[in-house]
């Protein structure tokens, strides 16, 4: 069975539910992800849309889901899946079909792909709304344009309009993804634990002389054996001067005594991601001038942590780590003067130029608002999850720092729950500071 196929009708049904509610009166039609070609007969490896994944759980590529609500606690869907096919299967495994479907993942009514076209117009009303998003498929757009074209040659007479009014669901699913229900939050602790357990697996091997890859190659066997079956993006190992290439994934350089190794790298678990930065020694023991930066990133981490509370804004971590930050690069003697004028005048851009944070769940940087349409900044509902991964990078030729800064590039994150209780670091497993790192790479 697909390691995607989460079988919960119940869970995807109250999922449903909710967001028909939020989004009332008209019918949700929504496509999963396009399978991708890579070259010949081979296909990129698939992974199902995150949304239609959130409201389905169900696995397979070619599959629709449309869906309208009854009343509050009830609501009707359909979904469109391949037919089951011999032949196929032999080679592309088995598929649940149209009966499958309805049984394994409760839905209503599962019917054939092929049938889209000529259903949509007896599914979609023309007067109301029908609740899509144009422009991210475009092969669905299609099909429901050609419906439209044949509804408004067959209605000319009568006066109905050709299609109903549309409107994008996305808001509305990225609000309802911004919290986590218990399902999530149970997967994305099994990322956050599998995910602390590569970086371990990392940090255990790493030795000067072996290649970046290889590191990654520990790191992802663990996530692979620990079963999730891909991560949440491209692993970043970026040793020495890479670690200031902020998305670097070649990870093809040779290791040095003296390097620092940054990698950022997640596990996913049924649909749901950790993103977890760590940065350590390749020769297992900090430098001088290492450790210094390395203090003055994790105890602006700290800070960034403990401002996420609960109805606090959003970017409050970002607020709290740019002004430890800065009052870091003075103690290293990269900035001179005062800390609050310091953080006005944004003077940490040049070594530390990314956010503090971003949304995090089925997708690595996830779904949900940062600020209003008026520029109201948006604030930490109970039940979302944020990472918290400030850095300072210290090109090699800059000669602006210190010399002995120079090449050092440091970035530590981890994946935070706002609670009632105030935060929660799902990720704390992975070590982060100095002597746990060193204590571990030296057995
Ligand atoms: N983990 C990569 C990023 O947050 O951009
Ligand atoms: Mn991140």
């Amino acid at each position: 069975m697909s390691r995607d196929a989460q079988c919960d009708p119940a869970l995807h049904r109250s999922r449903r539910q909710r967001l028909l509610n939020a989004l009332g009166e008209g019918v949700l039609l929504l496509p999963t992800a396009t399978a991708a070609a890579r070259n010949g007969d081979v296909q990129h490896e698939y992974r199902p849309g995150s949304d239609f994944h959130y409201l389905t759980g169900f696995p397979e590529p070619e599959s629709v889901l449309v869906a309208w609500r009854i009343n509050q606690r009830s609501h009707h869907s359909i979904l469109f899946v391949r037919e089951r096919d011999r032949e196929r299967e032999v080679w592309d495994g088995p598929r649940y079909g149209t009966r499958g479907v309805k049984t394994a993942f409760g839905v209503d009514e599962g019917r054939a792909i092929g049938d889209l076209s000529k259903n949509l117009i007896e599914l979609v009303p023309l007067h109301g709304r029908l609740f899509h998003t144009l422009s991210a498929d475009a092969a669905l757009d299609q099909k429901l344009m050609a419906a439209f074209a044949r509804a408004r040659l067959r209605h000319r007479r009568t006066l109905l309009p050709a299609h109903p009014i549309i409107c994008d669901p996305g808001p509305a699913l990225a609000h309802e993804r911004l919290t986590k229900d218990r399902a999530e939050l149970v997967s994305l602790r099994k990322a956050a634990a599998l995910t602390a357990n590569g970086h371990m697996e990392a940090m255990r091997v790493t030795r000067p002389g072996m290649f970046e890859y290889e590191a990654q190659a520990a790191l992802e066997a663990t996530f692979r054996s620990g079963g999730s079956p891909r991560n949440g993006y491209q692993s970043i190992v970026a040793s020495g001067p890479n670690a200031c290439v902020l998305h670097y994934h070649e990870n093809s350089r040779r290791m040095r005594s003296g390097d620092l190794l940054l990698i950022d790298a997640g596990a996913e678990v049924l649909g749901c991601t950790a993103d977890v930065t760590r940065t350590f020694p390749v020769s297992g023991k900090f430098t001088e001038a290492q450790a210094a930066v390395y203090r003055v990133v994790l105890s602006a981490q700290a800070a960034g942590i403990r401002a996420c509370k609960a109805g606090a804004r959003w970017d409050s971590a970002h607020r709290a780590c740019l002004r430890s930050l800065t009052k870091g690069l003075v103690d290293l003697g990269v900035l001179r003067g005062n800390v609050t004028r310091l953080v006005k005048q944004a003077a940490f851009k040049p070594w530390y130029m990314h956010g503090t944070s971003h949304w995090l769940g089925r997708d690595v940087h996830d779904v949900g608002g940062y600020q209003s349409m008026e520029g109201v900044v948006a604030t930490l509902p109970v039940a979302s999850v944020l990472t918290v991964e400030p850095g300072l990078y210290f090109g090699k030729r800059d000669k602006s720092v210190p010399e002995a800064l120079r090449g050092i590039g440091i970035r530590i994150e981890d994946d935070v729950l706002v609670t009632k209780h105030g935060p929660e670091v799902l990720t704390q497993a992975a070590p982060k500071s100095i002597a746990a790192i060193e204590r571990l790479m030296k057995r």
